[in-house]
């Protein structure tokens, strides 16, 4: 995967910009304030068809105007491609694939894959378990598009199953029988969608623990572990039958459970993973730059099992990566990082001696001359 060229109009503080890339590592550099996440939010929206940062899509436009649009030329698999977005009153007007419209968002997510780093990750260690499922759902929807199409009917029937528990009330018939329907749909979906996280889970895990082990000297050991829904029963998930079982067991015993609590207690909108560095919580134990490694090993691990999946790298979006980080860590980072396509962000050069730099002021972009 080669991010190529980007155009933007009107996005954020970018009033107008066409901007190249290099193969390798590409710097944009600039004070605070002039532009370089912005365009970092808009490369990533391109990928996964929405921001990083929040959820009202007219934030994205400039001040004062009504649209903006982006605009992607990118390499992947064996040809160029492009990927274009028109933003407007709230929402996105229209979109288009290699010149092509395409009806909804969906049809584009994960045709740029990229992996994106930004200091608002460490909440993947230190935040709730929503932060850790958003993670896994993106990471696992780059390299597999049959998931993302499972969790969204999931979502869907678990959006029906809840309104028809909250009327139980009113029609407790409906309730038992609808309900069973949906209890098997919801089991069926739930022991796919945790099969596949708890793979991309076992393998993240491997893949952290030889990065610790080079950046570390082996000091430092982490360890993943996947709560999903049917804990005590399963430990792989391997078997999705088995998994479906245990799981629509669990729905259709405790139909009274769920109509006195309102809710859909058990499935993988529940799930969990545990980070541990050297057997110990990571949210509690960890200082700043530990935790900062451990979810920077973590976005390592997505651009490598994508890399496994899909045959390409994807391309490694860096916002602030290297604050917090002691000298062999960063030095550890720069190695893993040579040979792939970068593209990230500092206010100093002096990390980043003799790669490519992009000047970043006020929203226009100038290739730095060597
Ligand atoms: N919709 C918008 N219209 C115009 N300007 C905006 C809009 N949204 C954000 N900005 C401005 O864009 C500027 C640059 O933001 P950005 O987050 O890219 O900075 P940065 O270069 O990453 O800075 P830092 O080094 O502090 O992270 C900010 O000053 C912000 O006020
Ligand atoms: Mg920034």
């Amino acid at each position: 995967m080669l991010a190529k060229k980007i155009t933007l109009r009107n996005f954020r503080n970018i009033e107008q910009a066409e901007i190249s890339f290099h193969e390798g590592i590409n710097v944009l550099l600039g004070d605070n304030a002039e532009g370089k996440t912005n365009l970092l939010e808009a490369l990533y929206f391109v990928s996964i068809g929405k921001s990083f940062r929040l959820q009202h899509l007219n934030e994205l436009i400039r001040f004062e105007e009504k649209e903006a649009f982006i605009s992607l030329d990118f390499y992947a698999g064996t040809r160029d491609q492009s990927i274009s977005v028109l933003l407007g009153n709230n929402r996105v007007r229209a979109a288009e694939k290699n010149r092509v419209r395409v009806r909804r968002m969906s049809e584009i997510i994960g045709s740029f894959r990229a992996v994106l780093f930004c200091p608002e990750h460490l909440s993947l260690i230190k935040d709730g378990p929503g932060e850790r499922r958003n993670f896994l759902d993106i990471a696992i929807c780059a390299a597999e598009p049959l998931y993302l199409a499972a969790l969204q009917r999931y979502h869907h029937v678990l959006k029906q199953r809840n309104a028809l528990i909250r009327s139980a009330e009113d029609n407790p018939t409906l309730f038992y029988e609808t309900g069973d329907v949906w209890s098997k749909q919801l089991a069926k979906e739930g022991a796919y969608i945790a099969a596949r996280r708890a793979l991309f889970i076992g393998r993240a895990e491997r893949y952290m623990k030889e990065c610790f082990a080079e950046m570390t000297d082996a000091r430092e050991k982490p360890s993943l572990c996947y709560l999903g829904p049917c804990m005590k029963e399963i430990s792989d998930y391997a078997d999705n039958d088995k998994t479906e079982k245990i799981l629509y067991d669990k729905l259709s015993r405790n139909m009274e459970r769920e109509w006195a609590a309102g809710t859909t207690l058990w499935g993988i909108h529940k799930d969990d993973v545990e980070v541990l560095l050297n057997g110990r919580a990571a949210r509690t134990f960890c200082s700043q730059g530990q935790q900062r490694s451990l979810a920077l090993a973590l976005k390592l691990a997505e651009g490598e099992l994508c890399r496994e999946e899909t045959g390409e790298y994807p391309v490694f979006l860096f916002d602030d990566v290297l604050s917090e980080l002691d000298r062999s860590r960063k030095e550890y980072l720069l190695k893993k990082i040579k040979g792939k396509q970068v593209i990230l962000t500092a206010c100093e050069a002096a990390d980043f001696a003799g790669e490519r730099c992009i000047l970043v002021k006020g929203g226009s972009y100038h290739q730095k001359e060597e």
